[in-house]
């Protein structure tokens, strides 16, 4: 099915009415693009040309080409800038603020053949005559290749359509180079040769491996060879595709084939930051650059439920109760768009739902949040006082001509806030006023690629609608990548105003590089399937490779009805992933752990448990993440990216430093081969050890997947009285480990504790000491 026929499957469930209208606004959108976007005139292919000479600035310098510039700039911390054309690092809005303080000590020297160089201690950047770029390790190693960069430009210069000229830049890369990041992909998370386009994207109903692009695109690449590891990011929200070519070895003949990669701009500035290093350190500089994860509150790490389509108020109570009379634990509660009136967000349906706030303080009593889903769109309806007050405030999506941009979304004719215009973002903030009034304590952004329904073409605003970009002005082409990552500033400052004592917890369908400093993401529509099961966790390792640690899937997948064995395989994954939601379609059967049959109850309820056993550990990586750029999910070859056989290994994820976890991906199966890095490791259950790097075959009966702790680990868990216990794996003999717990108070800002625990085994005999006190402070449960 192309995006065309899924939109009009997904619409045929809400009905022929906005079936119809989405024809009408995909015609408008055409029409607005045929009228408001320049023709393209003839252009010519350029290349810089032969360097002429350079200027050396502070952290690198300027060398001028025959017909363009290159500026190479070493930030503190050891990230790379390079800019074509005059092109700066700011304005941009991946970065977390000003741009970081040039490196001092980094310089730029001539270099043979008249190309120029720039020394800086994590790496040389090498630039040739003609303006090929290579970055090395201090060594000398190369780690890529950026061949010059061409251009189009229009011949006649009064031609410009606003958006420069359209960039390729093609590298090279190791033979055994492997990619991964790009956001969020549903083939991943290791990249096969292929193309990928940079144009988030709202697949309409459901997606399914296959399909590409998806809800987050970004242009951030992390390379992982034997050489090193590196990130490489395209500094530009424009419309691009990344075109990529695994490598081959020459198996003995000494013939290796490079790996290979196109990136092609639609537009907007070339100009892109590289890092290298080990990927935590990659991981590290990354956020230093884009910003540190935004917390999530403690309860934004237990057990959410969601559903399109509770309908009412009594079956919101009748599913609390649910898992409350099954001893099942429950952390928070979502309202999806059948909750507004119409379909209008900020509002509620109060005859479904007479009393919200009387329901938040009832779930709250038993510990469960209310969550709410906020969709951009607002329905362009005069006297709705949204729309009114978004009018007042001028905040909506205008084309070239001043008029309101329309679209089709689940209210039917809508209008859009322009994020990307300061004033919009303060006015749309202050609504969460309402939800908060309402009880809510959480917000779950949707259809912000943004989604206007269409028949045909792209489901989303006319590349010509106009918008603010700060200040600077352009239009669609440029904010339409951004549009997900703007919004979720806008709650995000919006919530942290109204409620300065609590950390927002929000996370956003779409979004960009940077979204993270606001909240994580969903996997967003996964079919019901194995392969959306196989796909959720591509999405969630890949997201978080470029940035943005707290993802989650649908668990049970978002149409249809899962097989009992599909869903309960789908819960005990989704048990270690930072975010653990179960949602599903209005249309889909349920979700609920007791749906499936007293098995299926009994092995989700361990998984819930021992979630919430583990709930320090989690709370200990979330600020991990925030504080070094680690996930909390990371590829299997994170601290041995030289395994080959690991970069290669999909199936499977370290949660933190201390355990693998091997999900069921494939039905029927009650075993699995499981890849082990390096070092020791225990099978949590059966507390059998098993030495890596290699492959061991494992259980995996219905009742759990294999899960295995690292030797030394300290892990904290919740104990069976409350407070927090280490659990403590034994070093392989004279062998010492470690472990750290972060604790806070749960929702505020206070300052967190930081308990760093160290192992050892000497004699037979294993230790555990807390750093800077003369005992432990917790109880200790010694495993292996
Ligand atoms: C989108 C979301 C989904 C939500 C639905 C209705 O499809 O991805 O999670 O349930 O819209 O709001």
């Amino acid at each position: 099915m192309d995006a065309g026929d899924k939109w009009m499957a997904a619409l045929r469930t809400v009905g022929t009415g906005q079936g119809l209208r989405s024809v009408r606004s995909a015609w408008r959108r055409r029409c607005a693009d045929a009228m408001g976007l320049p023709r393209p005139g003839a252009e010519r292919a350029r290349v810089p040309g032969v360097a002429q000479g350079a200027e050396p600035e502070p952290g690198g310098g300027v060398v001028r080409f025959a017909r363009s510039s290159l500026r190479v700039r070493v930030v503190a911390g050891g990230a790379v800038f390079c800019g074509w054309d005059g092109a700066e690092p700011e304005p941009s809005y991946a970065l977390a603020g000003a741009c970081p303080e040039v490196d001092e000590r980094a310089v730029l020297e001539p270099d043979t053949d008249g190309g120029w160089r720039v020394v800086s201690e994590r790496v040389l950047v090498v630039v040739s005559r003609h303006g090929a770029v290579e970055v090395r390790t201090p060594g000398g190693v190369r780690l890529r290749r950026d061949l010059p960069p061409r251009w189009w430009e229009p011949v006649d210069p009064q031609a410009q359509d606003g958006g420069g000229p359209r960039w390729v830049q093609r590298s090279e890369l190791a033979a055994d180079a492997r990619f991964f990041g790009l956001g969020g992909r549903a083939a991943g998370p290791r990249l096969r040769a292929g193309s990928y386009r940079l144009w988030n994207t709202d697949p309409g109903g459901v997606f399914e491996p296959g399909d590409d692009p998806l809800y987050i695109t970004m242009p951030v690449q992390l390379v992982v060879a034997d050489a090193g590891s590196h990130l490489v990011f395209h500094d530009n929200s424009w419309d691009g595709r990344v075109t990529l070519w695994e490598g081959e070895e020459g198996a003995g003949s000494g013939h290796d084939r490079p790996g290979r990669c196109e990136v092609r701009l639609e537009g907007g500035p070339l100009r892109y930051w590289v890092m290298a290093g080990t990927p935590a350190r990659v991981l590290h500089d990354w956020a230093a650059l884009t910003g540190g994860a935004a917390l999530p509150p403690a309860w934004a790490l237990g057990h959410h439920h969601a559903r399109w389509g509770f309908g009412s108020e009594r079956e919101v109570r009748r599913v609390v109760e649910g898992y409350k009379e099954r001893g099942l634990p429950l952390s928070a509660v979502h309202l999806d768009i059948d909750h507004y009136r119409g379909h209008r967000v900020f509002t509620v349906d109060r005859e479904r739902f007479p009393d919200l706030p009387g329901l938040a303080a009832d779930l709250r009593r038993d510990g469960v949040r209310l969550v709410s889903i906020v969709d951009p769109a607002v329905k362009a309806e005069p006297g709705m006082a949204v729309y009114e007050g978004g009018r007042e405030a001028g905040a909506f999506v205008r084309d070239a001509q001043g008029r309101e941009v329309r679209g089709e979304v689940w209210p039917g004719e809508s209008v859009f806030p322009d994020f990307t215009d300061p004033k919009a973002r303060a006015w749309w903030g202050g609504l969460y006023a309402e939800r908060l009034a309402q009880g809510f304590s959480g917000f779950w952004h949707d259809m912000n690629e943004p989604v206007s329904f269409a028949a045909f073409g792209d489901p989303t605003l006319p590349r010509s609608a106009r918008h603010v970009l700060e200040g600077r002005g352009g239009d669609h082409r440029e904010a339409h990548n951004v549009y997900g990552l703007t919004m979720a500033r806008a709650g995000y400052e919006g919530l942290g105003a109204l409620r300065p004592g609590e950390r927002p917890f929000v996370f956003s369908r779409s979004g960009w590089a940077g979204m993270q400093r606001y909240g994580g993401t969903w996997s967003g529509d996964v079919v019901t399937g194995w392969t959306g099961l196989r796909a959720s966790l591509a999405l969630v390792l890949g997201l978080g490779l470029c940035g943005v640690p707290y993802s989650g899937p649908d668990i049970g997948g978002f149409t249809g009805s899962p097989s009992p064995e599909l869903y309960l395989r789908w819960f005990q994954l989704g048990a270690y992933l930072p975010l653990f939601r179960t949602h599903s379609a209005i249309s889909a059967g349920r979700r609920e752990p007791w749906e499936f049959g007293a098995e299926v109850l009994e092995h989700a309820g361990a998984a819930l448990r021992e979630r919430m056993r583990l709930l320090p550990y989690f709370v200990t990586l979330a600020h991990l993440a925030r504080r070094t750029g680690a996930p909390y999910a990371r590829p299997v070859w994170w601290r041995s990216p030289e395994d080959r056989a690991l970069r290669d290994c999909e199936d499977e994820f370290l949660l933190g430093d201390s355990l693998l976890v091997a999900p069921v991906l494939e039905a029927g199966a009650d075993r699995r081969a499981v890849r082990l890095p390096r070092g020791r490791w225990y099978d949590t259950v059966t507390g059998r050890a098993h030495e890596g790097p290699g492959q061991v075959l494992l259980d995996a009966p219905l009742s759990r997947i294999p899960v295995l702790a690292r030797a030394g680990s300290v892990i904290p868990v919740a104990g069976a009285e409350g407070g927090v216990e280490l659990e403590v794996w034994a070093p392989a003999a004279g062998r010492t480990g470690g472990g750290v717990l972060i604790t806070d108070a749960g929702e505020g800002w206070e300052r967190p504790e930081v308990v760093r625990f160290t192992t050892r085994a000497r004699g037979g005999v294993v230790t555990v000491e807390q750093e800077g006190a003369p005992e432990l402070a917790y109880p200790v449960r010694m495993r292996g």
